[in-house]
């Protein structure tokens, strides 16, 4: 006999206010989880998720840490056979709030102390945070904890009004310390639009920038078998239940796009009155 799920158990099946950090919960985006293994692997190489307002975003760098450090349950399902060799980076996560409004603010949140030298060597001090972060990365690096090198996620990166800087910093951080990798995640329809520059930064990320689509139908009833399957089947949709809940969850999403467009487009005219 199925056991009787508890409420937690049933309030949890569907994890809408949280991105999804246990890989058995990470329904389809195959070609993107794929992009992401080989992106890790490839030397010299950022890493980018861009893609609309809550399409997974978030979810699929938290796959990203993970696979990162050697789990390689995603990877595996994705191309449906096992995968021997694993990845080895030091990963951290960070998520820009609205403290971090410059290129300087992140790197100090990332752990680069701003100095506190007055007079003189004020000015030299202003502009050596980028330094300061390189020097912290390479010692880390030279430690040699990790195999592959280090990888920083940087989510909410729309989110950091005047990123100026952060390409070029990427450029030389590229020659001075290559163990160094980002993968920089954010509402963006493109890697221009995300860094809000106007040169090329393809070469950065050289192919590796992943756009997330909004989910198939297919992978819209995965996402509810798992439900099912976190609950033990306890409760199932059936073929029509599901068919109905996709197709309202997709009536929902997109009209929280039209709501948000709308909300932005009022901000807009407001700040133009
Ligand atoms: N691959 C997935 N499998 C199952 N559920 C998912 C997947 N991707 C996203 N979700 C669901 O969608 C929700 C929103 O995803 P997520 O927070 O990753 O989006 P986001 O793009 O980072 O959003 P935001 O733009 O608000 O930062 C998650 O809480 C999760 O419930
Ligand atoms: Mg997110």
């Amino acid at each position: 006999m199925k056991h009787q799920p508890t409420i937690s158990q049933i309030e949890n099946a569907f994890q809408p206010a949280k991105e999804i950090d246990v890989p058995n919960r990470f329904a389809g985006r195959h070609q993107s989880v794929i992009d992401c293994y080989y992106a890790l692997a490839t030397q010299g190489a950022n890493l980018a998720i861009v893609g609309n307002r809550g399409i997974g975003k978030s979810s699929l760098a938290r796959q990203v840490i993970r696979m990162a450090t050697g789990d390689n349950t995603l990877i595996e399902k994705s191309l449906d056979h096992r995968v021997f060799e694993r990845h080895d980076f030091l990963a951290m996560y960070f998520a820009c709030g609205d403290a971090v409004r410059t290129s300087d603010d992140l790197l100090e949140s990332l752990g680069a102390e701003r100095r506190t030298e007055s007079g003189a060597q004020k000015a030299i001090a202003q502009h050596s945070i980028d330094t300061v972060f390189t020097n912290v990365v390479r010692e880390l690096a030279n430690q040699g904890l990790a195999k592959h090198g280090i990888l920083i996620v940087v989510d909410e990166f729309d989110r950091i009004g005047d990123p100026a800087g952060f390409a070029s910093f990427l450029k030389s951080l590229a020659t001075n310390v290559p163990a160094v990798k980002f993968c920089l995640v954010g509402v963006a329809q493109d890697i221009k639009e995300l860094m809000k520059e106007h040169e090329s930064t393809d070469r950065l990320f050289a192919g590796s920038i992943v756009r997330l689509a909004a989910m198939t139908d297919d992978e819209l009833a995965e996402i509810v078998r798992t439900a099912e399957a976190a609950i033990d089947s306890y409760l199932t949709f059936d073929h029509g239940a599901t068919k109905r809940l996709v197709s309202d969850a997709k009536l929902f999403a997109n009209r929280s796009a039209l709501f948000a467009n709308d909300a932005e487009s009022a901000m807009i005219a407001c700040s133009l009155l």
